[in-house]
């Protein structure tokens, strides 16, 4: 049987990756991994156990044992997270937890050990597969790979900006400076860093409005995928 098709979609956090997905998921009826999410969940279980985010074999345990279930709640939305029967969406969310599941997902043991949980999802009809090396590690064979990127500035204002509106008082200086240590982590670590795929297309979103955005993606999709042209 041939494998389901796949559509990665890699970049650093404040792109917008994360609504294009969704939106894209729903549209096409596909199933979505949001790949941070898994990284977040295992330094959020961390934090609950007091295990130490450089104790590298304890972090690969809580990897390959953890009990988790994904939902999907619609386009534009998170996917509701549950582990061990508990509804973890909100707190894997904080800059905290963001800025810790960077440091975990440095150490090559726990990347190992979430590789065959993200190859999991990739089922019929097809995936779509939200990241950092969604294009160039884990579904390398993808059939269309993107990357989102846009300034660190404009990042840091969009995050300021949700966070704002979700009542989360922050500062931009704070958040400007965590953003940078978390893409200098992410793009420097030995495995998988952070980069385009040789075969991704690359999109700035510093200048564009997430609809521009989305009909950028969605043309692409149509482009490379003939049989859902009715999808737009
Ligand atoms: O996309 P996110 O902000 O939820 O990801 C949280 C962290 O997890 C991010 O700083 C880097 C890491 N991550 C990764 O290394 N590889 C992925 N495929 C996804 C996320």
């Amino acid at each position: 049987m041939s494998k389901a098709p796949v559509i990665t979609v890699d970049g650093p956090s404040g792109t917008g990756k994360g609504t294009v997905c969704s939106v894209l998921a729903t549209k096409l009826q596909w199933h979505l991994l949001d790949s941070g999410a898994l990284y977040r969940v295992v330094a959020y279980t961390a934090e609950r156990r007091g295990v130490a985010l450089d104790d590298e074999s304890a972090l690969a345990a809580i990897a390959v044992s953890l009990d988790l279930k994904f939902e999907n709640r619609g386009p534009g939305e998170d996917n509701k997270t549950i582990l061990e029967a508990s509804d973890v969406s909100q707190p894997i969310r904080s800059e905290k937890c963001g800025n810790a599941a960077s440091r975990v997902a440095a150490l090559p043991t726990v990347r190992e050990a979430l590789l065959q949980r993200q190859r999991q999802f990739r089922q019929m009809p097809g995936l779509i597969a939200d990241g950092r090396d969604m294009g160039t590690h884990v579904f390398s064979d993808a059939e269309l790979k993107i990357f989102l990127t846009a300034s660190a500035e404009e990042r840091a204002k969009r995050r300021y900006k949700q966070l704002k509106e979700k009542g989360i008082n922050v500062n931009l200086r704070d958040l400007s400076a965590d953003i940078a240590e978390r893409d200098r982590r992410d793009k420097e670590r030995i495995v998988s860093p952070l980069k385009p795929a040789e075969d991704a297309i690359v999109i700035d979103t510093t200048m564009c409005d997430v609809n521009a955005v989305n009909r950028q993606i969605f043309s692409l999709v149509q482009n490379r995928f003939a049989d859902l042209a009715a999808f737009v």
